[in-house]
């Protein structure tokens, strides 16, 4: 079984849930406060480590406590950093979580990070290239990760890029991917076709296939699961109920991780897409992004229990 490479941000997630947002120039008094690990890049490592990969995390951080926060994250997660420590401070996000429903809505700030550069990724070109799976999202600049993306296809890596946040990407770009898995905003973000069920998630899948996706759009729909969209496949796959929703932060890290974590075992895709549904679903009933990943004897019970 090869590793997994996942190039991306860390910063640190500060959580406010209150019962609404304040509007400008307004002070309301919140719920509660929690400061955790976060970022989509490294909340993706943590979750393919605690679902038992081998992963390598390539990115920058602080020479601060943040910084340190990610160490420990991945050092408990057994995730091995390939990351830089710099000058520059370690970023954060601002999480607004709404008291009555668990949604969210994220300032992220990359810091540290948002000085990944292409020679950053072209001093990690043995553990890119080197890998079996590769996942890149887009909170760090472009052109490290289309030139990662280049190194990981050419190594023989397959290569998954989680679209988020939302962006337009170049044809050359998603021709770089066999995988995009992107949300509902991020699929109208790239095709121009709204996403509000199955049908338009087909359309956009159709979409991302002729602008050049090498094997397979996987669209993720919340609690109406994911849709696999091949060319000559495609499946829905069903949402798992784990449990109550506590906070829903780092649910498609969760995913992109698992997937990853699946597809580097060797399993087939839409059984990796399955698997990856489970640990989105156990993520969305705890606390937190990255603290609220599964580990593999969790995500084997839910898949039994199934
Ligand atoms: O995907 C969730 C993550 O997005 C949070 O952890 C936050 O840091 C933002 O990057
Ligand atoms: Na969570």
């Amino acid at each position: 079984m090869g590793h997994v490479a996942i190039l991306g941000v860390f910063v640190a997630d500060t959580a406010f849930r209150a019962g609404r947002m304040p509007r400008m120039g307004e002070t309301i008094l919140g719920d509660s406060f929690a400061l955790g690990p976060g970022g989509k890049g490294s909340n993706q490592a943590v979750a393919a480590g605690r679902a038992g990969a081998e992963v390598h995390f390539v990115g920058r951080i602080g020479r601060d406590t943040f910084g340190d926060m990610a160490m420990a994250v991945w050092r408990d997660a057994g995730v091995t950093p390939a990351v830089a420590r710099v000058e520059e401070a370690t970023g954060a996000a601002f999480i607004f979580l709404d008291a009555a429903s668990g949604d969210n809505a994220i300032i992220v700030s990359p810091g540290a990070a948002g000085g990944i550069s292409v020679a950053d990724v072209e001093a990690r070109a043995d553990v890119i290239g080197g890998a079996a799976v590769f996942v890149t999202q887009l909170e760090q600049p472009m052109a490290p990760a289309m030139r990662a993306l280049e190194i990981a296809r050419e190594g023989g890596a397959a290569t998954i890029l989680n679209p988020a946040p939302a962006a337009d990407l170049s044809d050359e770009m998603l021709a770089l991917c066999d995988y995009v898995t992107p949300n509902e905003t991020e699929a109208e973000a790239l095709t121009g076709i709204a996403v509000t069920d199955l049908d338009g998630a087909w359309a956009a899948g159709n979409a991302l296939l002729a602008r050049g996706v090498a094997k397979a759009a996987i669209l993720t729909l919340g609690a109406q699961g994911v849709l696999y969209h091949s060319a000559d496949r495609s499946e829905h796959v069903a949402a798992f109920d784990a449990g109550p929703v506590v906070e829903t932060t780092g649910a498609g890290d969760a995913f992109n991780g698992g997937f990853a974590c699946a597809l580097a075992e060797g399993r087939d895709p839409v059984e990796a897409a399955r698997f990856a549904c489970a640990l989105a679903a156990i993520s969305v009933t705890r606390p937190g992004a990255a603290a609220s990943m599964p580990t593999r004897a969790e995500v084997d019970a839910l898949l039994a229990g199934a």
